[in-house]
């Protein structure tokens, strides 16, 4: 259907490494082909999507340097011009190759922290040429998989002195990025450290410079430690810490399935949507997953564009519920408003809630009235109303 066609407008962006994934897993070789990640940002720009955002090594290779470099950032930016795609974030790969196996900003080893910051700070001047406002970081590779191997106060204050080098890095050169850290738990560490949406948030009060600091939260990422995505965005809004947003897909606790977005908790997907699209979230609607390896690009290009259809889908029917007459009596009936009203009014102190005279019993009885607009939003979601 048309009405679900996405435009610029609607902010839709991919990661290049996310429709280029070739599909190599632990058990098996890569199922595809290599993708020319100038024809990612044509294909991504024909389907109507706003940005693109990159890891430096998805768009030179490790290891390529001089006029080799120039060349791949080049026609790249030829790409960007022809489809009006922007770049919406940059990241740093410090996950792939060996020399990171115990982490970039928390390694043990001290010459390959150095080199860590080295390979960010020289990431960090493309993304400003190419006007990138976000810049993640993602530290899949900073934890353990033993207990005495980490000093874990000293790898928070490793993991702070990077992030505040980093923040000064950007001050001082006037670019106009700000960063966003994405928790995770687990995999390809056996524990990474800052594992969920609220130990990041924790993390950034220790900051230099905290103000330059929010959070690029996955939703596979919370729902592998089993918690709720909608509620740890909305919390991060509240923070105004919602910088970025990694959209995809996840059946529960167990390995980062990075399915496309809508897939899996299909439930958990319209409370996300909801909640960006009511709780004043002004950034990309980001997708980070993996087209499964059964996919050729047929396929690959299938998931992309379902991706943006599901969200749209999804903010159709978040919006008919918000709208729904019948709703509104079922958000009354739960008081739904009423916990937007202080506990105390103006002016009174806790003597007066001391003083005051309770019914509890009758207040025991008093019904939530929950499951009436659990059930509203289940039918809407269901297509029913
Ligand atoms: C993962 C992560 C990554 C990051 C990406 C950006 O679980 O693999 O989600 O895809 O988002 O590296 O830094
Ligand atoms: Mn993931
Ligand atoms: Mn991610």
């Amino acid at each position: 259907m048309t009405a679900y066609t996405p435009t610029k407008q609607d902010k839709f962006s991919f990661g290049l490494w996310t429709v280029g994934w070739t599909a190599q897993d632990v058990f098996g070789s890569s199922s595809r082909a290599p993708l020319d990640p100038v024809e990612a940002v044509h294909k991504l720009g024909e389907f109507g999507a706003y940005g693109v955002s990159f890891h430096d090594d998805d768009l030179v290779p490790f290891g390529t340097d001089g006029g080799e470099r120039d060349k791949l950032i080049a026609r790249f930016k030829e790409a960007l011009d022809a489809t009006g795609v922007v770049t919406s974030m940059v990241t740093t790969n410090l996950f792939g190759h060996p020399v990171f196996k115990d982490g970039g900003f928390t390694s043990n080893d001290r010459a390959v922290r150095r080199f860590a910051l080295a390979k960010v700070a020289r990431n960090i001047d493309l993304a400003a040429e190419l006007g990138a406002p976000v810049y993640v970081m993602w530290g899949g590779r900073e934890g353990a998989e033993s207990g005495g191997s980490k000093d874990v106060a000293a790898a928070l204050d490793r993991y702070k002195e990077a992030v505040d080098v980093l923040c000064a890095y950007v001050r001082e050169r006037g670019y106009n990025i700000r960063f966003a850290l994405e928790p995770k738990p687990n995999e390809p560490r056996g524990d990474i450290l800052l594992p969920t949406i609220g130990h990041a948030l924790a993390f950034i009060n220790s900051l230099e410079e905290p103000d330059r600091v929010g959070l690029n939260p996955e939703v596979g990422h919370e729902e592998m430690a089993g918690l709720n995505f909608a509620h740890g965005i909305a919390q991060a809004l509240w923070h105004k810490k919602l910088f970025h947003i990694d959209l995809n897909g996840q059946h529960g606790p167990r390995f980062d399935q990075d399915l496309r977005f809508g897939a899996g908790n299909l439930r958990g997907a319209f409370w996300t949507v909801d909640t960006l699209e009511t709780g004043g979230y002004e950034g990309v609607r980001h997708f980070d997953y993996k087209p499964p390896r059964t996919e050729d690009y047929d396929g690959v290009w299938e998931t992309a564009k379902a991706c943006m259809r599901n969200y749209l889908i999804l903010k159709e029917k978040a919006a008919a519920f918000r709208a729904d007459a019948e709703v509104h009596e079922a958000l009354a009936a739960a008081r739904v408003d009423e916990l937007r009203q202080p506990t105390l009014a103006a002016g009174e102190s806790l003597a007066d809630l001391r003083a005051e005279e309770y019914d509890v019993e009758a207040l025991a009885a008093r019904g939530a009235a929950f499951e009436r607009l659990d059930q509203l939003a289940m039918e809407h979601l269901l297509g029913v109303r």
